[in-house]
């Protein structure tokens, strides 16, 4: 650079510090692409990439989305390790209060209409309806119903059974059905109780063995 354009380098200086904080319309000058920049296909678009020209893949058969996987038969199916009918809880459940209070509240709100309070079949849904149901709710006390495994009353409740429907959907957790079938249980036990069954602490209690 000679000596009479060097005196222009303060200016050129001053003239790009003017455009520091301007605002632009048109996207800035992008030298390292870094593959910033590609193609990619819209939902629904047509490709002709692929034979059938939809954009939109299936995914391979049993794809799971993360942290759906129902891979415990024993919670999800009521299922034990040898395929049976499950007798007991799923690992890391305890018939404590905490869980029968659980069962019981749930109960009573989805199963008890048709299968009534105390699990006998009566409920007011069957009672309304003209003549009842076409095929009554199950008494749980019948004799059918006591040996049932505990994982029965966890499928019928999840899976449904003949005329009653799953529910699911409803009871989204798969504890809170597993509560109810403890629930149920409880009625079961509770229904044919002696006196003598209940502990001496409570068998003290006001109204006990009536
Ligand atoms: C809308 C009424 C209705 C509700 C609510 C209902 N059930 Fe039922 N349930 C029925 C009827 C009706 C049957 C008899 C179905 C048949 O035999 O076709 C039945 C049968 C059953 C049976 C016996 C299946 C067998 O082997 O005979 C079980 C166990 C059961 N229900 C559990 C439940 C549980 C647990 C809930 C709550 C999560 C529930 N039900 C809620 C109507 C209902």
């Amino acid at each position: 650079m000679s000596f009479k354009h060097r005196s222009l380098v303060p200016l050129m200086l001053v003239g790009m510090a003017g455009c520091w904080g301007n605002y632009s319309e048109s996207p800035p000058v992008h030298l390292q692409q870094n593959m910033d920049f590609q193609e990619r296909g819209e939902a629904q678009e047509r490709n002709q990439f692929f034979a059938d020209g939809r954009v939109m893949r299936t995914p391979p058969a049993g794809t799971v989305a993360v942290g759906f996987l129902k891979d415990d038969d024993h919670l999800w199916r009521g299922i034990d390790d040898k395929g049976k009918v499950a007798a007991t809880l799923p690992e890391g459940m305890t018939a404590d209060a905490e869980l029968l209070e659980r069962g019981e509240d749930r109960y009573n709100i989805y199963c008890a209409p048709c299968h009534g309070q105390q699990g006998r079949g009566d409920g007011p849904a069957n009672r309304r309806v003209a003549g009842g149901f076409a095929q009554k709710p199950a008494n749980f006390h019948d004799e059918r119903y006591q040996p049932a495994p505990l994982g029965y009353f966890y499928k019928v409740g999840t899976e449904g059974y003949g005329l009653m429907k799953g529910y699911s959907a409803q009871i989204p957790d798969p504890k809170d059905r597993w509560a109810i079938a403890a629930w149920i249980r409880v009625l079961q036990v509770s229904h044919g109780a002696k006196k003598s069954d209940i502990p001496a602490q409570f068998a003290q209690n006001k109204g006990a063995g009536k």
